[in-house]
């Protein structure tokens, strides 16, 4: 049975390891060397009370995380957030991921975000589908923006805005 709740700081271990996973054998992040836990406490701390950080567990153990991130330090693109969303390679196809999405997006309109931006590496069919089938909607792409793997890489732009909060 999987349960989704806030990330604590105990949890950075395991968010580090899921994520460093990615970094490693995916284009899924454009991050490239693997993180160590000096540089995640410092991402954990950077997430006040309106960029939440939430983490999917099951029997104890955490099996995938979702936050919304600051888009940018100008203030005025304060209400603006940047998804991120990962679960563990070995959960991965369960379901997972879908309910952290859904519990991330309600967390945001709850903290007053207006609007989430997620930015998909092309061929990321499944994180594309899971998004669209939240309500976000593709707003662009940028062209050849990455370089992993030896390859240049298009990034699917992707946007979900909340209705409710406008002001
Ligand atoms: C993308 C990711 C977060 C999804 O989490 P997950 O737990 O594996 O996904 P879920 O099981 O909740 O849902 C997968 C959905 O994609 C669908 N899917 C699977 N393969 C697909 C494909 N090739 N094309 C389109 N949809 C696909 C599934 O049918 C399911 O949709 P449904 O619920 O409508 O049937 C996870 O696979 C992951 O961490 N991948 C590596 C990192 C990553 O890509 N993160 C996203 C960065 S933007």
């Amino acid at each position: 049975m999987t349960i989704v709740r806030k990330a604590t700081s105990n949890d950075l271990p395991a968010i580090t390891e899921i994520y460093n996973q990615a970094i490693l054998a995916t284009t899924a992040t454009f991050d490239t060397e693997p993180k160590n836990l000096e540089e995640q406490k410092v991402w954990f701390e950077s997430h006040g009370p309106k960029y939440p950080i939430l983490v999917s567990e099951e029997d104890g153990k955490v099996t995938g995380w979702a936050s919304l991130s600051k888009w940018s330090d100008r203030c005025a693109y304060s209400d603006t957030a940047e998804i991120s969303l990962y679960v563990d390679e070995k959960s991965r196809g369960k379901g997972i991921g879908r309910k952290l999405l859904e519990a991330i997006i309600s967390e945001g309109e709850k903290t007053g975000l207006h609007s989430i931006i997620a930015r998909i590496v092309e061929g990321n069919e499944m994180s594309i589908h899971l998004h669209q089938s939240a309500g976000f909607e593709h707003i662009g792409i940028m062209k050849e923006v990455g370089r992993k793997f030896s390859r240049l890489l298009d990034v699917y732009m992707m946007q979900k805005i909340y209705k409710n909060n406008t002001l």
